[in-house]
């Protein structure tokens, strides 16, 4: 069901000590303030069942920001599935540009991952996006075009609608250089309709897709303003709770 969303990717950043602390501040925040989008977080993997006893009423979405195509075995340092739902995970993220650039993610490993996370329940956040130099050549749109139908269109209609999809252009993550809205608007309509192609308006209308790559507090407003971003998913600025609480306030 498509919904307003902004969520956390928290990176490898924060001992337990902090990592407890921004998770309470955000539990007070969500206590005190009404939001008019859910909130999650994708903590990293050592503290997602302290986030999982914390939001014990669901206030938070819990999500991790990785998970194995294997469903278990001598996968060393992974994550399956069955474990993520074992502690009611919410989700996962998939195919974050990170995990494609320093550990080769495919597109095809990202729709083995999706499915593996819908079959048991969880929310992928399937996440796709072209580099400065796919930018610069004008190959954008076929870029994002490929990664979108190769992660998820095997997937049927009832399946698709469970994804989330993020859009996080490589150029602008952690760079300060944030899409304009325009330019996050063209891509966001560009995924929307391939999906209606395929799989109808309604389905497709039905999909939240967010923006990541430099949301601050001085633009999420803007960037969420527009008709086909639903959200953002958010770096450094979810490090900190008043920056967060802004982008979070970027929806009233
Ligand atoms: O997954 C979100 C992240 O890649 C965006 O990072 O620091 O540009 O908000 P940042």
């Amino acid at each position: 069901m498509r919904k307003n969303i902004v969520a956390g990717n928290w990176k490898m950043n924060k001992n337990v000590i902090e990592a407890q602390q921004l998770m309470f501040q955000l539990l007070e925040y969500k206590k005190n303030n009404a939001t008019n989008c859910d909130v999650w977080i994708a903590p990293p993997s050592l503290y997602l069942m302290m986030a999982r006893d914390l939001y014990e009423n669901n206030e938070i979405g819990v999500f991790a920001q990785d998970m194995s195509g294997q469903e278990s075995g001598a996968y060393t340092g992974e994550l399956s599935a069955a474990m993520l739902e074992s502690i009611e995970a919410t989700g996962t993220l998939v195919g974050h540009s990170e995990r494609r650039q320093y550990h080769g993610e495919t597109d095809e490993a990202c729709n083995k991952k999706v499915k593996m996370a819908l079959d048991l329940g969880l929310i992928p956040i399937y996440c796709n996006g072209e580099t400065l130099d796919q930018r610069k050549s004008g190959q954008h749109l076929d870029v994002v075009k490929n990664q979108t139908e190769e992660a998820l269109f095997t997937l049927s209609a009832d399946e698709i609608k469970k994804v989330v999809i993020a859009y996080e252009p490589v150029w602008a993550i952690g760079t300060g250089e944030t899409a304009s809205p325009e330019q996050a608007q063209e891509i966001h309509a560009h995924i929307r309709s391939l999906i209606a192609a395929k799989y109808g308006q309604e389905v497709a209308d039905e999909i939240s897709i967010l923006y990541g790559g430099s949301v601050k507090p001085d633009n999420a407003k803007e960037i969420f303003s527009q008709p086909d971003i639903d959200g953002g998913l958010i770096g450094g600025a979810a490090l900190k709770m008043d920056d967060f609480a802004k982008i979070i306030e970027g929806f009233n």
